[in-house]
């Protein structure tokens, strides 16, 4: 769908509705790039440091969306998204809504049929960084759905931070989201249980972290995870270098050492079953990566 021509990136007006922390961070950084923006929040007070920067104030979303060609949302999740814009459907349509609210894949599928339904030209997007890495050129946007929206609109997306297009289906974003912050909250919990490991024997976390961050993370973690992604996606997992059931009696090590010390173990244990289904499934004279076949496993039951 094409939504209503916006002018040259700098003279294109935005619309931003939904100003907590992340959305006033949002408005801000299109207000530096040169965008006319109009604001609208539940609470109008939050907009008051934008409107006194230049920001316009709308009284309604209707007057918010009918301000501009795309009108970028953060709110606190997709209910609300219905709540809010539910009554401007008629004001929007024509036009681009780009929301940048967390959800998961199904709210993302719904938002698309619902946008359908009043022909609204939707992107679905989601923010990788916190506010005040907004407006910084590598701070990355995901995008996914209508891919002539993202292009059409890519100049304004692009002063919010790096904009990235993952592919027609629309609940991408929110997925490739979710799944990176699993990976931070896991990447999190191994050094912060790591470090409780040596504080046990009187070591700083200060001294640790050089080792465990500086050293093993892109030394032995990056380029190991980057070089076995190809046999990932083959489902090849040669166990000439280590198999399986030697990484099981690490992971038991790690868990009695717990033990031993008075650390907290279920990090550990939690590892240590999943490497025990892997040997049950058969994977036992297979390298560790075979323990994304276990992973899969839920994905491709349902
Ligand atoms: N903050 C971050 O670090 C971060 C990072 C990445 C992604 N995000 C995502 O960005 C979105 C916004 O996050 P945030 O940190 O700015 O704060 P938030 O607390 O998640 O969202 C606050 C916004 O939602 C509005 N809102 C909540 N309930 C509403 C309702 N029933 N009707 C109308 N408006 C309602 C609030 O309005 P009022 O001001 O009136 O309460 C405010 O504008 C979220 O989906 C979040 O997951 C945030």
């Amino acid at each position: 769908m094409t939504t209503q021509q916006a002018t040259s990136p700098q003279e294109s007006p935005v619309t931003v509705v939904g100003l907590g922390p992340m959305g006033i961070a949002l408005a801000e950084a299109l207000q530096k790039k040169g965008h006319p923006i109009t604001v609208w929040n539940r609470t109008a007070s939050r907009a008051d440091e934008l409107v006194a920067k230049g920001a316009t104030r709308a009284e309604t979303v209707a007057e918010a969306v009918s301000a501009s060609p795309v009108a970028i949302m953060c709110l606190k999740d997709y209910e609300t998204m219905y709540d809010v814009f539910g009554p401007a459907t008629e004001e929007l349509r024509g036009r681009a809504l780009v929301n940048l609210n967390s959800g998961t894949p199904k709210e993302a599928h719904a938002a698309v049929a619902w946008a359908g339904e009043h022909g609204i030209g939707y992107l679905d997007g989601a923010i990788m960084v916190p506010p005040y890495l907004i407006g910084n050129p590598e701070s990355v946007f995901l995008f996914s759905g209508s891919e002539e929206i993202f292009t059409e609109h890519r100049a304004t997306l692009s002063a919010m931070g790096d904009p990235r297009f993952l592919g027609a289906d629309a609940s991408l974003a929110v997925l490739y989201n979710t799944a990176l912050l699993g990976q931070m909250y896991a990447t999190m919990n191994g050094f912060l249980h790591a470090t409780a490991l040596v504080a046990s024997a009187g070591v700083s976390a200060e001294a640790f972290a050089d080792l465990s961050v500086n050293w093993f993370l892109p030394t032995v973690v990056t380029s190991t995870l980057v070089a076995q992604s190809p046999a990932m996606d083959k489902a090849d997992y040669p166990g000439e270098y280590g198999t399986m059931e030697m990484n099981l009696n690490a992971l038991e090590h790690i868990t009695r050492t717990c033990q031993e010390q008075g650390v907290h173990a279920q990090q550990p244990e939690l590892m240590l079953n999943i490497a025990k289904e892997a040997i049950a499934r058969g994977y036992g004279d297979k390298n560790y990566f075979a323990v994304f076949e276990v992973f899969k496993k839920a994905l491709q039951a349902s």
